[in-house]
């Protein structure tokens, strides 16, 4: 199993979570986030106003999936996200040890 962290622009998500549907994944986390790339988080326009400060918002996408869908959930991603301007994001992809399906006591891949 692998964690997938993705860093996306705010006005994506509604999109990646479309392209991520039909891949069978099973659940997903999103949280409201700020941050800084490169840019310093300079430059960048969110929702037609220009920010001048460090942190920009974006939102942050944690999925836990079984190792045959890491590859396809990060091409999901990567197309979905994608606008070709700076601040676009990352995608980080993190070993994951163990999971629990509370209600059930499922572990492993059971449990996503
Ligand atoms: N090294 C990093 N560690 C943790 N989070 C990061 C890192 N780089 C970027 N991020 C997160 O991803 C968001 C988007 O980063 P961004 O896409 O601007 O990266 P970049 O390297 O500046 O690429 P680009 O030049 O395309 O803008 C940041 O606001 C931050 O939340
Ligand atoms: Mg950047």
């Amino acid at each position: 199993m692998k964690l997938i962290i993705a860093i996306i622009k705010p006005f994506k998500l509604d999109t990646v979570r479309e392209a991520l549907t039909p891949l069978g994944i099973q659940g997903l986390t999103a949280s409201e986030v700020k941050g800084f790339g490169r840019q310093k988080g300079q430059t960048e326009i969110y929702r037609g106003a220009e920010y001048h400060v460090s942190f920009l918002p974006k939102v942050k996408l944690e999925i836990a999936v079984p190792d045959n869908l890491v590859d396809q959930t990060i091409e999901a991603i990567c197309k979905s996200a994608h606008t070709g301007k700076i601040g676009d994001g990352k995608i980080f992809v993190i070993d994951l040890e163990k999971s629990v399906r509370i209600r059930t006591g499922e572990t492993g891949d059971d449990a996503l």
